[in-house]
C-alpha cells in the first residue's frame, strides 16, 4: 500500500533541484524540531470508551507517573523553542494526574508566546476544584470528549461513564470560566464521528450552541486494535490511514521518556527513542524515527504499526 503523505519530504535524500520543486509545489522538508509534543505525565483512564483501545489494553501495560526531573527536563527542552501545541495528555486521562495543573503551570510560564497548551479529558474528574486549578494554571484549550447529547448514545459510547454528573462537570466549568477575567482556557467539546453521533449530527450541534460551547466532530479511526474494529460503530467503510501526517508533526512522550511511533500505539510497539538521556532534537532526527519515516514515505509502511491503521472521515 502506498503512503500518499504528500505534505513532508526528506530533505536529506532529495537534490538541491528537486527540493526546489517540491517546495514550489507546497511541500516542506521534515521540520527539525517537532511542532507538537504530546506528553503522558501519568498512566491509565478511569473510562471504558467503546472506540477506544484503553478498554482492551488498558490494564495490561505497565502503569507509571512521569517524575518531576524527566517532567521539567522534557517541558524545558519544548519551551526553547516555537512550537504550535504542547498536549499534556497522552493515552490516559490526564485528570488522574493530581498535580498535572502545576505541570501546566510549569510549561505556561516557561514556554514561548506561540506555543498552546492544550488537554483533551473526559470530564469525569473535573471538580469543582480541579476546574479552579486548571484555569488558573496558564492552560490554553481544554477539550472535554463528550460523546453524544442523548444519555443512552453518551453511555453506550462511554462506557462506564455517567451522563449527567459529567454534563455538570462541563457547565460547571463553563459558568467559571464565564466569570473569570483576564486570561483562561478555551473550551470545546469533541467527539468521535460513529454511527450514532452522525445519527444526531443536528441534535448534537443545536445542543452545544445553546450553551455557547464549541464543538467538534473528529474522524475516528481504529487505532490499530482489533477490538475498536469489531464493535461496528464505524458509519463508512474503513479506509488505510495512508495520508497521515504525525510522523512529520508531533513527539508522543510515554511516562518513562519513551517516545512511541503515535497515539495509535498503546502497545508500545515502537520506541523511536527515549528522553531521559537523549534530547528531543536527537531523538526526532534519529535513526529509529529516520528508519520509521522512510518505510512510510518510500516502502508502503511495510513493517510499520501504520500497515494497520484505519480511518473513518
Ligand atoms: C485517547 S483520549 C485521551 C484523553 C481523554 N481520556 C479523553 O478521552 O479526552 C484522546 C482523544 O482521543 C479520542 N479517541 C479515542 N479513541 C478514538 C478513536 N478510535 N478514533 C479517534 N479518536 C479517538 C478521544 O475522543 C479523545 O478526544
Ligand atoms: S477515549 Fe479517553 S476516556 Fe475514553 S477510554 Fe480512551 S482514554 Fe479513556
Ligand atoms: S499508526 Fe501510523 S498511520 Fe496510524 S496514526 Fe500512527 S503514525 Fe499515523
Amino acid at each position: 500500500m502506498a503512503a500518499k503523505c504528500q505534505k513532508y519530504f526528506d530533505q536529506e535524500r532529495e537534490s538541491f533541484a528537486t527540493t526546489v520543486v517540491r517546495r514550489m509545489k507546497g511541500q516542506r522538508p521534515i521540520p527539525g524540531f517537532p511542532p507538537r509534543a504530546q506528553i503522558q505525565t501519568r498512566t491509565a483512564c478511569n473510562g471504558r470508551c467503546a472506540f477506544c483501545p484503553n478498554t482492551s489494553v488498558g490494564s495490561h501495560l505497565s502503569p507509571g507517573t512521569m517524575d518531576w526531573d524527566l517532567f521539567r527536563k522534557i517541558a524545558d527542552e519544548l519551551c526553547s523553542q516555537e512550537m504550535d501545541e504542547i498536549h499534556v495528555f497522552l493515552m490516559n486521562e490526564p485528570l488522574m494526574d493530581k498535580e498535572l495543573p502545576e505541570k501546566i503551570r510549569y510549561i505556561a510560564e516557561r514556554k514561548q508566546r506561540c506555543t498552546k497548551t492544550k488537554i483533551n479529558t473526559n470530564g469525569s474528574l473535573l471538580t469543582r476544584e480541579m476546574a479552579e486549578r486548571l484555569i488558573d494554571s496558564g492552560l490554553d484549550k481544554i477539550n472535554v470528549s463528550f460523546h453524544g447529547v442523548r444519555p443512552e448514545v453518551y453511555e453506550f459510547n462511554m462506557g462506564n461513564l455517567k451522563f449527567q454528573p459529567i454534563l455538570r462537570n462541563v457547565l460547571r466549568l463553563k459558568e467559571m470560566l464565564e466569570a473569570k477575567k483576564g486570561k483562561k482556557p478555551g473550551l470545546r467539546i469533541t467527539m468521535v464521528k460513529t454511527k450514532d453521533i452522525v445519527a444526531e449530527q443536528e441534535e448534537i450541534k443545536a445542543f452545544w450552541a445553546q450553551h455557547d460551547i464549541g464543538c467538534n466532530i473528529r474522524p475516528l479511526g481504529n487505532r490499530n486494535n482489533k477490538s475498536v474494529e469489531m464493535q461496528g460503530i464505524n458509519w463508512e467503510k474503513w479506509r488505510p490511514y495512508t495520508w497521515c501526517r504525525r510522523l512529520f508533526t508531533q513527539i508522543y512522550v510515554l511516562y518513562n521518556g519513551d517516545c512511541v511511533l503515535c497515539c495509535c500505539d498503546w502497545n508500545r510497539t515502537t520506541i523511536l527513542g527515549n528522553l531521559r538521556h537523549s534530547s528531543i532534537e536527537e531523538v526526532w532526527n534519529g535513526p529509529a524515527y529516520k528508519r520509521a519515516r522512510d518505510l512510510f514515505l518510500h516502502h508502503g509502511m511495510k513493517g510499520l504499526l501504520c500497515e494497520t491503521c484505519l480511518y473513518t472521515r
